[in-house]
């Protein structure tokens, strides 16, 4: 699934390394810094810290590493408990294993027979995620971008999951149980649906009134299922009950208003609404994440909580990575990180000059760094351009 290759790393970039070295690293004068075969997945990110600032005192540029030949599902824990970003090329994959190892421990507690869950694997993998996210916001950004068709609703668990836990540390960085269980609950939230028939969860038309009120009825339904299995976590329950609660009042089950809706629960209808946008369904196509993020500001103060939205949208920036765009020099290239000054500034890696020619290795710009650069266009994926 992954190739193995060497390149060489500029040192600093050795803190979010996960990977061996390639060769010896030896200083000017000759004496050996780093042997060959030295494997940062067991370094902690302070021990990497202090290696690359010793390397770089020793006047060390660059190490010549080499990324793994393939990853199993422990190594890809490791690459999480780690905080290294995977590059582009990776990102797929990593979903995809990401999302058949928490299948294979949630699967069957998340869908499986109705009625029937185990407490423990939930909150185990509720505390995987919410260490992933506090380790890593990067890998959630592309952890989010991607998803398969099949499984929606696990997929779908899965990425509210990691969001909840996002925005969760965004919002409360010290409290580590508020993540985590922002985590579960994300994970869970949608656990009543396990009772609506799959004909109509994936109808493509219009629901009938007796369709859309049995849907209706999945928070209640999975907040008594989650009871009755154990489950106890005020914010768990909360989230699962109420994260289709609005901010006018307008939501349900319970029609609460404002700030009688908990925040845990104002995180999650944050959480689901952008994925819920971002996702292909049977009866809907998938919109981009910049259209997604323009969506969850319109509904901020309404529908959803605006500081939950504040937060997410300070995090993503308003164009996610993974956006294809256009800027005012006629460049194209896709957005890869968002920027840290401004959300409308991102780091874009160049693909195309402003003739459409390919660059022979992508160019990355950073356009907080550039005064007079700024996206023009969206490019759909279909290859329709879009005024921004
Ligand atoms: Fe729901
Ligand atoms: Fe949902």
């Amino acid at each position: 699934m992954f190739d193995t290759f060497v390149f060489r790393l500029p040192v600093w970039d050795l803190t979010t390394f996960c990977g061996r070295i390639a060769e010896d690293v030896v200083s000017p004068k000759g004496a050996l810094l780093l042997p060959k075969g030295a494997d940062f997945a067991h370094i902690e990110p302070p021990g990497r810290r202090n290696l690359a600032a010793t390397l770089a005192r020793q006047g060390v540029d660059r190490v010549a590493v080499q990324e793994r030949a393939e990853q199993s599902l422990d190594e890809i824990l490791d690459i999480f408990r780690s905080g290294t970003r995977p590059s582009a090329r990776d990102e797929r994959d990593l979903f995809e294993a990401t999302l058949q190892f928490v299948t294979s421990y949630c699967k069957d507690v998340l869908f499986g027979s109705p009625g029937n869950i185990h407490v423990f694997p939930l909150l185990r993998i509720g505390r995987f995620l919410a260490e992933s996210v506090s380790a890593n916001p990067g890998i959630l950004l592309c952890l989010v971008r991607e998803r398969p068709r099949d499984y929606f609703l696990l997929s779908h668990s899965l990425s509210v999951g990691l969001l909840c836990a996002f925005l969760a540390h965004r919002l409360f960085p010290e409290q580590t149980g508020v993540i985590a269980s922002a985590a579960v609950g994300g994970l869970l939230h949608d656990i009543g649906k396990q009772f609506v028939p799959e004909g109509i969860l994936n109808k493509p038309g219009r629901l009938t009134e007796g369709e859309f009120a049995l849907i209706r009825r999945h928070p209640e339904v999975g907040e008594a299922l989650l009871k009755k299995a154990g489950i106890d976590d005020p914010l768990v329950l909360k989230i699962v009950r109420h994260h289709h609660e609005k901010m006018d009042g307008s939501g349900y089950p319970d029609g609460l208003e404002g700030r009688s809706v908990s925040m845990a629960a104002r995180i999650a209808a944050v959480a689901d609404a952008y994925d819920a946008i971002t996702s292909e369904r049977s009866y809907k196509k998938r919109l981009p994440g910049y259209k997604g993020i323009s969506e969850i500001i319109a509904s901020a103060g309404n529908h959803l909580d605006p500081l939950v939205v504040r937060t997410f949208v300070s995090a993503f920036g308003m164009y996610p990575p993974g956006t294809e765009v256009e800027l005012s020099d006629g460049r194209c290239g896709v957005v890869a990180a968002p920027g840290e000054r401004s959300i409308l500034k991102p780091r874009v890696c160049l693909r195309t000059d402003r003739d459409g020619n390919h660059y022979p290795h992508p160019v990355l710009v950073d356009l907080a760094a550039e005064k007079n650069l700024f996206i023009q266009r969206c490019v759909s994926q279909g290859g329709q351009a879009e005024n921004c």
